[in-house]
């Protein structure tokens, strides 16, 4: 059946009233409120509980499995937004004007080209690499001094020296630059004052959030080229954020419907409060590190299997049942090995997670357009029956972001192993907007621990042990 984008939106939305019916709109008191420090909170192994700060960007109701972003409703920002307007929302507090958004898309999609320097260090370095490893190091390599409008023309009048066509800066300037210097700018270089953020842009790294979100979505991309022994591909003029990442990581252009699709993926992953890998971006701010090497901590704790990693195992775990007949067999067998299910269970959700409720029926759209998926989706919705039915009214554990988000992606074409990088490809702009946020009322974390050690041991030498 050919779906169009106006099905896209009315799945989203008749997902949105389904969800309203079954949970209601009261907030969580608890977490909804002006702040008094210090306060008092209940506080569980691994910080559960625990208030790091208080935040404007994005709330979670664990208890309604809702999620809003800035305060609007994750449904709509689904159903009528993208996700380069999400993350401007997200960046500077408001939606932006018909001209902020679309100097933000130029400026994205400006900076969305790999300079050929970039290319060669990641091309060599990906081969073998864990994908999230080799997006680590693809980020701490884009490295930039704040460039302010003149300083960037000022590079080009003969005292930087070019090291290549795309005249990127050397590493340091003669005159010894402090910081080396990739500019992820358009090959014709045209000065950046006409992209300048707005007047009551947020401080100084704007500029490096920009990069970072423009730049993780090209490194990824040109990491999952590299990987297939591809050429990186360059951004096309026409397509938006979303629809140049699937063009630049699959080198096909995306058909319309894709492209919304891996909108909603981006929209759905861009935040979610004080996530694992949002605190590690902001613990590493709080010191002043740089924020590329904030963003790199982002990556590398998002890449485990317990958060951001989790999509690909639950794909794996998907082939591993293969049929949705084998699916009561293979959970008894998870239940006696005592298995955590991928893709299943929340910190703070306990009730159907938002995004899991968007992505499962735009996964059975999916299915429905492409044979290959049929399988897979359908065991995917008879481990869901399994599943909640056997823990969703004792333990509250339901499908969270990561369990319908593979088969999306599968249907594609993308390969399971980059499937993580999507997810830090939309997080780059909620790890901006807190640690933004955070400095501007920086305090290093610094929590402490009980220690149960014991006192007063008398050292004796090693020959006396
Ligand atoms: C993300 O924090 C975020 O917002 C993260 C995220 C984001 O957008 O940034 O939402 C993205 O990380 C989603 C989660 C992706 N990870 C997985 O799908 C991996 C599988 N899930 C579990 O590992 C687990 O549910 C966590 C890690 C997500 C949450 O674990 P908690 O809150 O520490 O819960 P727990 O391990 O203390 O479990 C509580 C109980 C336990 O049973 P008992 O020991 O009390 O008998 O629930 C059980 C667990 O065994 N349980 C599960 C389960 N998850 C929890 N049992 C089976 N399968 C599971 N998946």
């Amino acid at each position: 059946m050919g779906y169009t984008l106006d099905d896209v939106t009315r799945i989203v939305l008749e997902a949105k009233e389904r969800a309203h019916q079954e949970t209601g709109n009261e907030p969580e008191p608890e977490f909804t409120s002006t702040v008094e420090w210090p306060i008092e909170c209940t506080v569980g192994p691994g910080l559960e509980g625990a208030i790091a700060c208080e935040t404007k960007i994005g709330y979670v109701n664990g208890k309604k499995g809702w999620l809003i972003y800035r305060g609007y409703d994750i449904f709509d920002l689904c159903a009528y937004s993208t996700f380069e307007e999400t993350s401007f929302l997200l960046l500077h507090g408001r939606l932006p004007s018909e001209t902020e958004l679309d100097l933000f898309c130029r400026t994205l999609r400006r900076r969305m080209f790999i300079p050929k320097t970039q290319r060669s260090l990641l091309s060599f370095a990906v081969e073998e690499r864990n994908p999230m490893d080799a997006l680590r190091l693809g980020t701490n390599l884009m490295r930039q001094k704040q460039i302010r409008p003149g300083a960037l023309n000022a590079g080009i009048t003969g005292e930087t020296v070019a090291s290549d066509e795309d005249s990127i800066p050397m590493e340091t300037k003669p005159t010894g630059w402090k910081k080396p210097v990739y500019e992820f700018l358009e090959r014709l270089f045209r000065p950046v004052q006409d992209v300048e953020p707005s007047a009551d842009a947020m401080p100084d790294d704007v500029e490096s959030f920009y990069n970072l979100i423009a730049g993780v979505a090209a490194v990824s991309a040109t990491i999952g080229r590299a990987r297939q022994g591809r050429m990186p591909l360059e951004p096309l003029p026409d397509l938006g954020f979303a629809g140049n990442y699937l063009y630049m990581l699959t080198g096909r252009r995306p058909s319309p419907l894709e492209e919304r699709v891996m909108d909603i993926c981006l929209i759905l992953h861009a935040d979610h409060g004080m996530n694992a890998s949002t605190f590690a971006s902001m613990v590493v701010a709080s010191t002043l590190s740089d924020i590329y090497l904030a963003i790199g901590a982002g990556i590398s704790a998002l890449s485990g299997p317990l958060h951001g990693g989790a999509n690909v195992e639950v794909v794996n775990m998907l082939e591993e049942i293969g049929s949705p007949e084998a699916v009561p067999k293979w959970y008894k067998m998870a239940v006696a090995e005592k298995r955590k299910v991928m893709g299943f269970g929340h910190r703070v959700y306990k009730a159907y997670d938002p995004r899991a409720r968007i992505l499962a029926p735009l996964a059975e759209m999916l299915a429905d357009e492409s044979p290959e998926l049929v399988s897979i989706y359908a065991t995917a919705r008879a481990l869901e029956t399994e599943v909640v039915s056997a823990l969703g009214e004792e333990k509250k554990i339901f499908p969270n972001v990561d369990f319908y988000s593979g088969i999306v992606y599968r249907s594609m074409g993308i390969p399971a192993d980059m499937y993580t990088t999507i997810f830090a490809v939309a997080r780059v702009s909620g790890w901006c907007a807190r640690v933004a946020e955070y400095l501007e009322h920086n305090r290093i974390f610094r929590p402490r621990a009980i220690y149960t050690g014991t006192f007063d041991e008398q050292y004796k030498p090693a020959d006396e042990r």
